[in-house]
């Protein structure tokens, strides 16, 4: 039955000619990934992991002593032009502390940025440390299909997963592929992303893995962008989590579900929920790949390498076509040494892994949730905008 959402998104019934049961094979159109090469980084990620960044190791301040602590770090940034600071910081008359705080705020962008980070910048090198390629302008497809499956995941929450999902996919979408989102949290947030009420829908993902009748096409959403579509979900899917474990194969639900529209689409992105549950596992069993979005901070670096050897198990038990895509580095601020050093083990670590394309910090993400729109559409200009449609291109280059 048609379901329409506040956004005029309309739910789209069977319309290509799909052979009823036909099923994709689980491994069919993946590149096999050569054992051990994935290993190699996730050992090395456990040891990098452990070691903290060298500012957490000189900062272990009692709550008091933060401000020292804070001045410690400054001074450990490269070629901080701190001179000039020092006195205005001093000067007791309450009006001069407005002026201080302007010059502190217009030096900031230069003084934490090392010289030898600027020049190399200049000669290409990008936030990774290493030279940023130029990506070639995707070429227009003429037929669609067969989907490669990626999977957007990391156990912990809050790191851009469902961002990364929303905007990378309305990308995508601009460069002429066809996208089918998969809401796969019962939080429901990539459907809230695009401007969906999700507790107002009649059936949903939770639907689509519990009741054999129902299939992909049935619960499919359209949005408002060309070439974009939704398979939405809300709170029911967390009861799928328990009633899972009843079903035989539980793991490759999502794949079976998947099977009838994959053939239509160019790539499927899975946004999954922070944990490691059946859920999750579900998704890395559908998936070609997985792309791990991490935040710039030490702890997301330690939750990576616990989720790459996830990766490695679900390869050996249940999906030995499963790669890495890469793993994305989000909410990066230049400015802080902590950021830079956090991005830069996480290279030492996993090397070509890591996407070229790093995603900045910026309250215009926050902002697209609300408006419920991809920040290609609500900010096209913006540096997020770009940085995602880079994202997309490294991707579809690789
Ligand atoms: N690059 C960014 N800069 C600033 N804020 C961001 C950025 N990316 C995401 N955010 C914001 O951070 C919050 C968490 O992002 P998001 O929901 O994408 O993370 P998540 O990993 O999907 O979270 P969860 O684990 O709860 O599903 C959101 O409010 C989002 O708007
Ligand atoms: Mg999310």
């Amino acid at each position: 039955m048609p379901a329409s959402s506040p956004g005029g998104r309309t739910s789209r019934a069977a319309a290509s000619p799909r052979a009823a049961g036909r099923t994709v094979s689980a491994t069919g159109g993946r590149t096999v990934a050569v054992p051990g090469a994935a290993k190699a980084p996730a050992k090395k990620a456990a040891q990098v992991a452990a070691k903290a960044p060298a500012s957490r190791t000189t900062a272990q301040p009692p709550a008091r002593t933060a401000p020292a602590a804070r001045a410690t770090v400054n001074k450990a940034t490269p070629k901080a032009p701190v001179p000039k600071k020092a006195p205005a910081a001093k000067a007791p008359a309450a009006k001069k502390a407005p002026a201080a705080k302007a010059r502190v705020a217009k030096k900031a962008p230069a003084g934490t940025i090392p010289s030898s980070l600027a020049r190399g910048q200049a000669a290409g090198v990008g936030p990774t440390g290493r030279v940023t390629p130029t990506f070639p302008e995707p070429k227009r497809l003429r037929k669609h299909g067969p989907a490669r499956i990626l999977a957007v995941c990391n156990q912990k929450g809050g790191v851009g997963k469902t961002t990364s999902t929303i905007n990378l996919g309305a990308a995508l979408a601009e460069y002429g592929r066809k996208v089918l989102l998969v809401d796969f949290d019962p939080q429901g947030a990539l459907s809230v992303g695009l401007g969906i009420n999700p507790l107002a829908l009649e059936q949903t993902v939770h639907n689509l893995l519990m009741e054999p009748g129902v299939r992909a096409e049935d619960i499919l959403l359209t949005t408002d962008v060309p070439g974009l579509d939704l398979l939405p979900a809300n709170i029911d899917l967390s009861a799928a989590e328990v009633q899972l474990v009843n079903e035989v194969a539980r793991e490759q639900t999502l794949a079976r579900a998947l099977a009838t529209v994959s053939d239509d689409y160019d790539v499927i992105l899975v946004d999954c929920q922070p944990s490691l549950g059946l859920l999750t596992i579900n998704a890395l069993t559908a998936a070609h790949g997985v792309i791990i979005p991490s935040e710039c901070e030490f702890f997301a670096l330690r939750g990576v390498a616990l989720l790459i050897q996830t990766i490695e198990k679900i390869r050996e038990r249940l999906n030995p076509g499963l790669e890495l895509e890469g793993i994305l580095a989000t909410m990066y601020d230049s400015r802080t040494l902590h950021g830079r050093e956090v991005l830069a083990r996480v290279v030492e670590a996993f090397g070509d892994k890591v996407f070229h394309t790093v995603i900045n910090r910026t309250v215009r993400f926050p902002e697209t949730t609300v408006a419920g729109e991809p920040i290609t559409t609500y900010a096209s200009s913006s540096g997020g905008a770009h940085a995602y449609r880079e994202l997309a291109k490294e991707l579809l280059a690789r």
